[in-house]
């Protein structure tokens, strides 16, 4: 067993220290298998572009500012992607292959000119396309390098269909690996070993940048393959060991479209699995699309075809039907959502009814047992306990007081071409069907708009509004019509 030198490291075998370690994450590449004009990893599955899969995972292992995200392709889409996430990035302005991506780390891993002064002795490398590997899983091939006292070590899994991954040339017994072979520069025998290199690693830091240069580009793409360090350390009498996955879902990559789908099902069936154990029932759980950070109370029932969106949370005994449509909403208990109803930004109160088809844009209140029906569309509004508009009605930069009825048809007409208008429409008033209500305008507690009413005046609490032209009716003039119009064809 050959130990690692270590430049710097205060680490001695009698008390072993607790490594100082970085995660640097390959997130250059233009993913040219795609044929798409946006960088591979910012493609979305689970509802997230696949980096941020990897940086969120990446960040349960070491905090952010020991994370490096090598950039490239559309670097600034990128960056501005994750930037939130607070981790560092390194540009490899030409992506000349995943060994040149580490040897443009360097600087940031090792560098003093930064200010940084970073010395790392354990250096993780993540791909930033493969995004279901799991922080359990990075931990035990961070251990397991330290354990073994290796200079590198690969995670590896065995796929039924190698078929395109780089594979793993072991000596003859036990862990150590003597290199990895890439799927087009592999013999017929190669092709058939099933254990692949998933792509994840744990260098020895100063070994990986004393040796690194020794890569060449030699081979069937003209890049420096980071895969080609474990034969450099192998000569170098290096030890460079594997470490198994027992999962081999967590290390699938994503090159072309069919593997993203494929994780992105995995993803979503994945998060029905969680969400059934924790009581939620969900019909034909493959047509329903979750994402990761949705929260669904338990006996919440959930029919095919929905899709739950964002960070939604959903109160228990729901019942949400087909087609809706639910991002970043909160929904209380009891809630019932018929089918086709698409919700963004809103907030429904306990035992509220919802849809078929009602449309409700961003800050929409709902408070507890209201109803919004069919082809009513909200934004802005506040509609208080109990009130109901059922049908065919627009409502915007509205509030409504508790128990009021707005009939079949009404518009509040909030905008007058430049600017939106408030109307407000108090407790236990009544609006008469086909009212239009021109904002800014107020409704008194209790009043009553009679229907098919323009009201562009406030209406006083208790009072009935009429703002429509009195009906005139001619007695037998439709008989006159029919007559004179017989005699003309006679
Ligand atoms: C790589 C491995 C292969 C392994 C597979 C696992 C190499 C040569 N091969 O192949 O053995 O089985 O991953 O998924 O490493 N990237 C950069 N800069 C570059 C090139 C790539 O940052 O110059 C990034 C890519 O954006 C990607 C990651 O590195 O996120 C892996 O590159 P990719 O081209 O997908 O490598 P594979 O062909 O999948
Ligand atoms: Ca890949």
């Amino acid at each position: 067993m050959v130990k690692a030198p270590k430049t710097k490291s205060k680490s001695s075998p009698s008390t072993p220290q607790r490594p100082h370690i970085a995660i640097a994450i390959m997130a250059a590449g233009k993913g040219t298998r795609l044929k798409s004009k946006h960088p591979k990893v910012l493609h979305e599955i689970g509802g997230k572009p696949i980096l941020a899969h990897v940086i969120a995972t990446a960040q349960k292992v070491v905090p952010a500012q020991d994370i490096f995200v090598i950039i490239g392709h559309e670097a600034d889409r990128v960056r501005e992607a994750v930037a939130r996430t607070g981790v560092n990035f390194v540009l490899q302005a030409a992506q000349r292959g995943t060994g040149h991506a580490l040897m443009v780390a360097r600087e940031a891993l090792f560098g003093s000119g930064n200010g940084n002064n970073n010395e790392y002795d354990q250096v993780i490398v993540l791909s930033g396309d493969a995004p279901l590997i799991t922080a359990d899983t990075i931990k035990k091939l961070s251990a397991f390098h330290t354990d073994q006292r290796a200079t590198m070590t690969l995670l590896t899994a065995d796929l039924d269909d190698p078929y395109g991954y780089g594979r793993v040339i072991r000596k003859s017994r036990g862990a150590e690996v003597q290199e990895i072979v890439e799927e087009e520069s592999a013999t017929a025998r190669q092709k058939k070993i099933r254990e692949i290199n998933s792509g994840f690693y744990a260098f020895d830091g100063p070994a990986l940048y004393e040796h690194i240069d020794r890569l060449s580009t030699a081979n069937a793409h003209g890049e420096y393959y980071l895969t080609d360090m474990a034969g450099v350390f192998h000569r170098a009498r290096k030890r460079v060991v594997a470490i198994k996955t027992s999962d081999a879902g967590e290390v699938l990559g994503s090159n072309t479209r069919a593997e993203m789908m494929d994780l992105d099902a995995r993803l979503r069936l994945a998060k029905c699995r969680e969400l059934l154990e924790q009581g939620v029932t969900i019909f034909y759980p493959h047509t329903c699309v979750i994402d990761g950070d949705v929260e669904v109370g338990a006996d919440t029932v959930i029919e095919p075809f929905v899709q739950l969106l964002g960070h939604t949370k959903i109160g228990a005994d729901c019942r949400i039907r087909s087609y809706s449509v639910i991002g970043n909403s909160v929904l209380g208990d009891r809630v019932t959502v018929k089918p086709g109803t698409i919700m963004e930004d809103s907030r429904v109160g306990a035992g509220a009814v919802l849809g078929p088809y009602t449309h409700m844009r961003p800050g929409t209140e709902v408070g507890e047992g209201a109803h919004l029906g069919n082809f009513v569309e909200t934004k802005k509004i506040k509609l208080g306990r109990g009130s109901k508009a059922n049908h065919l009605t627009y409502l915007g930069d509205t509030e409504i007081g508790e128990g009021v009825n707005i009939g079949a048809g009404t518009i509040t007409c909030n905008y007058d071409g430049a600017n939106k208008h408030r109307t407000i429409i108090e407790d236990g008033v009544f609006v008469g069907s086909d009212s239009t209500l021109v904002a800014p305008v107020k409704i008194g507690r209790g009043a009553y708009i009679a229907a098919a009413s323009c009201i562009t005046e406030d209406v006083p609490a208790d009072a009935l509004a009429l703002a429509r032209s009195r009906q005139s009716v001619k007695e037998g003039w439709a008989r006159l019509k029919r007559e004179a119009h017989k005699e003309k064809r006679r």
